[in-house]
């Protein structure tokens, strides 16, 4: 940067030039006295230019100089859990609206769990009407979910910020509300039936409009934390293993992976499933893995060395559900002590390895009621998760995000998000809901 003032009048007057050799998503930034020239290989690098004109702009003065800026990950993720509690369009659009600021191009839908199923399949409306009934806080709320008009919203609003969003449906596990809607398809202790072969004409079905209502290349399959006690104790089960030569309790979930997958594969998705399914037989080009137990370093290496395209996001790190820190009452685990500062976020060491092909933090809603709650915990750590995401190791310096961030908490006030202000706790109270 030189130190000629760049009259701001000149805002809009833009050049664009299409330089193939620009690396996806690259972009570089000229701005002269009079004239800003942005040099781009494709929209999303002509879209990231402008959001780095619109930071530069929020300063009093603005000076002439190049930027030459590229991304290091493809993958610059967040997931916002909505089967626990349940938030609507205008949050997750204000939500996208601050991921573009930042960069961010993933948003990680977690559409069913336990607590709700929420997204409209039309050949089966009662997944919404018997499955969206509840959430985290209140089993008997009424049902709360997304129709695929405003689906359809979401996605465009998203894919006009360069979002592109993964929907997940979690299976085999965490899939009580599912079962809330077809009771002779669950198994028991939060698990579907796999014995059940309507189980995968139903599955193909939802997962062939879903595939039809988010445009974009992935489908999240879940695949986490599986427990196999339903289904040792269904007498249904030990016939089934015989019949398809099913070893173990333990191997029941392998084979389901292996067919829900070829399901979602033949919808033209690609999957994405949390790391427990590297226990299975996932094809690794047709599968994303998302590493997020922290304390099982063997299975993120087991990722990458198999060359699983993968994504870090660890709950020792990038669990926003975790308090920011020891003044915090609200929070996953916060009576054990654990939680997870910015600093922690940022200072996160990742390997270098080619498979690794992402970053992404991860909101789950257990605790969090309010937007005033979401912003809390989401914000400012979604920028750190984005600065992450976005520089090479060598631009990463704490002590100058923390100097850059102040600006941002301006435009946060601006904007009226609540963020966790750890300058001054008490500015914004912690809200408990
Ligand atoms: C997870 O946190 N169960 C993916």
């Amino acid at each position: 940067m030189t130190e000629t003032v760049f009259d701001k009048d000149y805002l809009g007057n833009i050049l664009y030039v299409q330089e193939y050799d620009l690396p996806a998503e690259a972009y570089e930034l000229q701005i002269n006295q009079n004239l800003i020239i942005i040099k781009h290989s494709d929209e999303a690098g002509k879209f990231y230019a402008h959001q780095t004109l619109a930071q530069l702009a929020d300063d009093d003065v603005m000076y002439c100089g190049v930027i030459k800026d590229a991304p290091r990950f493809e993958w610059r993720g967040l997931m916002l859990d909505e089967s626990r509690h349940f938030f609507g369009k205008e949050e997750v659009k204000e939500l996208i609206d601050l991921m573009s600021r930042y960069k961010l191009n993933r948003l990680h839908w977690h559409l069913s769990d336990n607590q709700g199923w929420r997204v409209e399949i039309k050949a089966y409306p009662e997944l919404c009407t018997v499955g969206g009934v509840g959430c985290h806080s209140d089993k008997t709320a009424p049902a709360r979910y997304y129709t695929q008009d405003e689906i359809r919203e979401v996605v465009k609003y998203a894919a006009e910020r360069h979002i592109e969003i993964i929907p997940e449906i979690d299976m085999p596990g965490h899939a009580k509300a599912f079962g809330r809607a077809f009771p002779d398809l669950y198994a028991g202790k939060s698990t579907v039936n796999p014995a059940s072969e309507k189980l995968y004409e139903v599955l193909e079905t939802i997962m062939t409009e879903l595939a039809d209502l988010f445009p974009g290349r992935y489908i999240h399959i879940g695949g986490d934390e599986v427990s196999t006690e339903g289904w040792r104790q269904r007498s249904d089960i030990p016939p089934f293993m015989r019949k398809k030569k099913i070893k173990s309790y333990d191997d029941i979930q392998k084979y389901f992976e292996t067919r829900f997958s070829k399901i979602v594969n033949k919808t033209g998705k690609i999957i994405v499933a949390w790391d427990e399914v590297l226990n299975g037989d996932m094809d690794k080009d047709k599968t994303v893995i998302h590493w997020w137990r922290g304390t099982h370093t063997e299975t993120l290496e087991k990722s990458l060395s198999e060359g699983f395209k993968t994504i870090i996001c660890t709950w020792r790190a990038f669990y926003l559900d975790y308090a920011q820190d020891s003044r915090c009452t609200k929070g996953h685990l916060v009576s054990k002590g654990v939680y997870n500062p910015m600093k922690k976020l940022y200072d996160y060491k990742f390997p270098e390895h080619s498979s690794l092909i992402g970053v992404q933090a991860n909101l789950w809603t257990e605790y969090v009621v309010t937007p005033k709650r979401l912003d809390y915990m989401v914000f400012p750590r979604a920028i750190a998760t984005a600065e992450k995401a976005w520089s090479i190791e060598e631009n990463i310096n704490y002590d100058d995000f923390l100097r850059r961030l102040e600006k941002e908490y301006l435009y946060l006030d601006k904007r009226g998000v609540y963020y966790y202000d750890f300058r001054n706790f008490n500015a914004h109270p912690e809200p408990l809901k």
